[in-house]
């Protein structure tokens, strides 16, 4: 967690860094002694809360906030206001209109900040994750709508070579030209599938699906997938809550998720995948964006390479790979993705670099999609 403090008063930072110290010993935390030297800190520090006073000299904390939230680098960190008790009922509001999130009143109470601080990172967590499903979104209704262009042509390509390599005999020098056409097509047909399964825009065939039954046939696949130096652990409740689902996909989706898995394991090293009911609590219910209603919850698990902290926003983005040209196409994740929005169900990933990966997802129990 980072935190920037902006005030004139070298007294007013050392309480407010004493205090966090105290209760937020892993936040980092800086400090700026004026509007201008905070705007300029806030772009490149990248906070997650900013604490201003609102009585500065030369620029005062109406016009460091009116500044800070016109900046696309820094609108949508969220500001608490930091004012002395006598500050005047319609300052507050003018502070509230112009983006103030909170306001806290001098002699700070070392609770209340920290409480403030809490709610500030949630409100964050939740806009973060609201504006990448808006830009997955948008990115979907793009991808999908060139997709299903580049299909159609596809089809017509392939159509025509098929008609041309049946009228070409074998030993025809143009066969195998012909033959070359037809797989690249193929492959390019497979992209474009993957595409539309991301945006989706799929034919949808659901059924009642009791999932660890799915998943038990499906073991034999994975195995495959991973190979011999990954040992395997499904773990599912007895009895899984029926989810109504389409069973490609979320075949589609374990086998996306066990090749990641794989490939940040090339020494071996385990997955476990498990499955099991799950009820939502308020706390789970708003940082998930999910309702009260009863889940499945499946876990995919490696102690594989990790997720870089600043990769982990942008693996669910159409394209987005790390892996050698040729070696992946960056569209694993995206399909995962769009699968899961498909089912109404949310999708998250934990990780650390050097000790593996978890992707949790979450469906609704009997649902209709
Ligand atoms: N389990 C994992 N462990 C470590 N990194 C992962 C894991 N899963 C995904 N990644 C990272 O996320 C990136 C995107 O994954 P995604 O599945 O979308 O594409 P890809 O695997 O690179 O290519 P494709 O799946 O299209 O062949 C990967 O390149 C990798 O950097
Ligand atoms: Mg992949």
């Amino acid at each position: 967690m980072k935190i920037l403090a902006i005030d004139d008063s070298a007294l007013n930072l050392v309480i407010v860094k004493r205090i966090l110290e105290e209760h937020l010993p892993d936040a980092q935390f800086e400090t700026a002694d004026s509007g201008t030297a905070g705007i300029e800190l806030a772009r490149i520090f990248q906070p997650d809360t900013i604490l201003l006073d609102l009585q500065m000299p030369v620029m005062d904390g109406f016009e460091t906030i009116r500044h800070l939230k016109k900046d696309p680098v820094t609108a949508f960190i969220p500001v608490i206001i930091i004012t002395a008790a006598s500050v005047a009922s319609k300052d507050r509001v003018k502070a509230l209109e112009m983006g103030a999130d909170a306001f806290l009143q001098k002699p700070i109470s070392s609770h209340e900040l920290v409480a403030h601080i809490k709610v500030m990172l949630r409100i964050k967590k939740a806009e973060e994750r609201l504006r990448h499903s808006h830009k997955l979104e948008a990115i979907g209704v793009l991808a999908g709508g060139v997709a299903h262009d580049f299909n159609n042509i596809m089809t017509i390509i392939k159509g025509y070579s098929t008609m041309l390599l049946m009228d070409t005999p074998p030993d025809n020098p143009n066969h195998e030209s012909l033959q070359m056409i037809i797989d690249a097509v193929n492959r390019a047909s497979d992209l474009t599938q993957s595409l539309l399964t991301f945006s989706r825009k799929q034919e949808n065939i659901v059924l009642k699906e009791d999932l660890s039954e799915l998943i038990r046939n499906f073991e034999k696949f994975i195995n495959r997938i991973i190979g011999d130096n990954i040992t395997l652990e499904l773990i599912s409740d007895k009895e899984t809550l029926p989810v109504t689902v389409n069973r490609n996909m979320i075949e589609q989706m374990l086998m996306n998720l066990s090749i990641n898995a794989r490939d940040a394991m090339p020494e071996g090293g385990s997955l476990k995948i498990s499955m099991t009911n799950a009820l939502i609590d308020n706390k789970m219910a708003s940082s998930l964006q999910l309702s009260l209603e009863p889940y499945v919850r499946i876990e995919v698990t490696d102690n594989g390479c990790g997720i870089p902290e600043e990769h982990q926003s942008k693996i669910f983005d159409p394209f987005f790979t790390t892996k050698e040209i040729g070696k992946g196409s960056g569209l694993g994740l995206s399909m995962v993705y769009g699968i899961v929005q498909q089912h109404n169900g949310t999708i998250t990933v934990t990780s650390k670099p050097g000790s593996g990966t978890t992707f949790t997802i979450y469906l609704p129990a009997n649902s209709s999609i």
